[in-house]
């Protein structure tokens, strides 16, 4: 394969055949092909996009570059959950526990953050001690013991997709139809699940910015799932404001944390709930989403869900004290406050430019090869539509290293716009189900 040739191909238009995505990605994932040449066909594909074929033929190397999971000895049904991206979107921390101990598996294999989002790996890295780099035998094992595994991608499982999630981050190669469908759904299937929710997110700090086309990104994702034979839901929620209030690892894995106790700002709660409830829809653990998201509400007053959240903490090494007292967990020494320029309602909070500015404070990544400062990030004190006086704050931002605290709020400033009247609050979280 000339893989120059190749790259020009894909830049001019032509269709790929399976064989030259296989020889390539293979390639790639055994180190045979540089970063360098790999980031030229990304930003092809991005600009070009890729026929049904190429996105199928992409997707199965991306599996086929690790091992698959078999969970057929494994009792109950096996369902997980993604998100394709946004900002303060911790749900997977709550809802994984609470699928879990209302009787579906969820072996949940996660990214880290990209772009402007966050990922859950880097906020689950945040309890102290979690290790999510585990290997199939201890992926296999947490699940059974505790219902549920939080892993990512390994040099086992998806290692194509570790490496190529870590280069688009940096190459502007993110917001792409077949790229963020293969990532995400070659995960997925390599978890051998029968049923997967996905949470697509529209809006500012979304990937996808509007509607047609994170309707194009559902159908794209669904079709893939479908036609490997697992049971696939596309939920449509807006990401135009940060999910929550908190925005950043140890700040959301702390939010999270608070859906387990049963407490927790609204939005999240109904994301959590809503989301969670699907899986048990697609499990059959219940026939209707309504049921289902009473029995989620038992397993959180009951402690049952809690309780899952401890296990499987302590199974990856964690410190399971956070699950009981989450102020354990890392927040930033060095703050500032963002107050309110004037008095009024707050009309908007972009999503995306609290996303860049909690990278600034070093909550995410400027290169591939960059840590996250696990203390690093936001705590919002006002959301759309709340009233809020000249000089009350609007929000805290938090750092590990204070010179990061004068840029990250001046952005972070340009995020908010506060009117002389009342404002309705946004539209409902759920926009529509596919
Ligand atoms: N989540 C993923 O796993 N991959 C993407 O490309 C985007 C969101």
């Amino acid at each position: 394969m000339n893989v120059a040739q190749l790259i020009g191909r894909k830049r001019d238009g032509a269709e790929l055949s399976g064989d030259e995505i296989r020889a390539f990605l293979g390639g790639y994932t055994r180190g045979e092909i540089p970063d360098y040449q790999v980031s030229a066909l990304l930003m092809a594909v991005f600009f070009r996009g890729m026929s049904d074929a190429e996105l199928d033929a992409w997707t199965d190397a991306m599996i086929r570059s690790g091992v698959t999971l078999d969970l057929s000895a494994l009792p109950g049904p096996k369902i997980d959950k993604h998100s394709t991206g946004g900002v303060g979107d911790k749900v997977s921390l709550p809802l994984a526990p609470i699928a879990a101990a209302c009787g579906v598996r969820v072996p949940m294999i996660s990214g880290r953050g990209l772009g402007h989002t966050g990922g859950t790996l880097d906020k689950l890295e945040s309890i102290p001690g979690m290790d999510v780099k585990v290997d199939k035998a201890r992926f296999l094992r947490v699940l059974d013991d505790t219902g549920l595994v939080f892993a990512g991608q390994t040099a086992d499982i998806c290692p194509a997709d570790r490496k190529l999630y870590a280069l688009r981050d940096v190459t502007g190669t993110v917001e792409s139809i077949p790229l963020i469908s293969s990532s995400i759904m070659s995960k997925k299937l390599a978890e051998g699940i029968d049923g997967l929710v996905l949470d697509i997110k529209v809006g500012s700090g979304a990937f996808m910015k509007d509607l047609e086309r994170a309707r194009l990104l559902a159908r794209t994702m669904i079709r893939i799932g479908t036609g490997r034979g697992i049971k696939v839901k596309a939920v449509l929620t807006r990401m135009e404001q940060p999910l929550g209030l908190a925005c950043g690892n140890g700040v959301e894995t702390a939010e999270g944390i608070e859906v387990l106790h049963g407490r927790g700002p609204e939005d999240l709660r109904e994301a959590v709930l809503h989301l969670t409830a699907w899986m048990l829809v697609l499990g059959g653990v219940r026939g209707d989403v309504e049921g289902a998201k009473a029995l989620c509400l038992e397993k959180i007053r009951g402690g049952e869900a809690l309780d899952r959240m401890r296990r499987v903490v302590a199974a990856q090494g964690g410190d399971a004290r956070v699950v009981d007292d989450p102020g354990l967990l890392p927040a930033g020494k060095h703050r500032a406050t963002l107050a309110a320029p004037e008095s009024g309602w707050v009309a908007r909070i972009d999503a995306f430019t609290i996303g860049m500015a909690c990278i600034d404070l070093g909550a995410g990544r400027a290169r591939a090869e960059d840590g996250v400062d696990p203390g690093a990030g936001m705590l919002l004190a006002a959301k759309v539509g709340a009233r809020v006086e000249k000089g009350a704050p609007l929000a805290t931002l938090m750092s590990g290293d204070g010179a990061r605290l004068a840029p990250a709020l001046a952005r972070a400033a340009g995020a908010y716009a506060i009117s002389p009247s009342p404002v309705a609050p946004e539209g409902s979280l759920i926009i529509e189900e596919l």
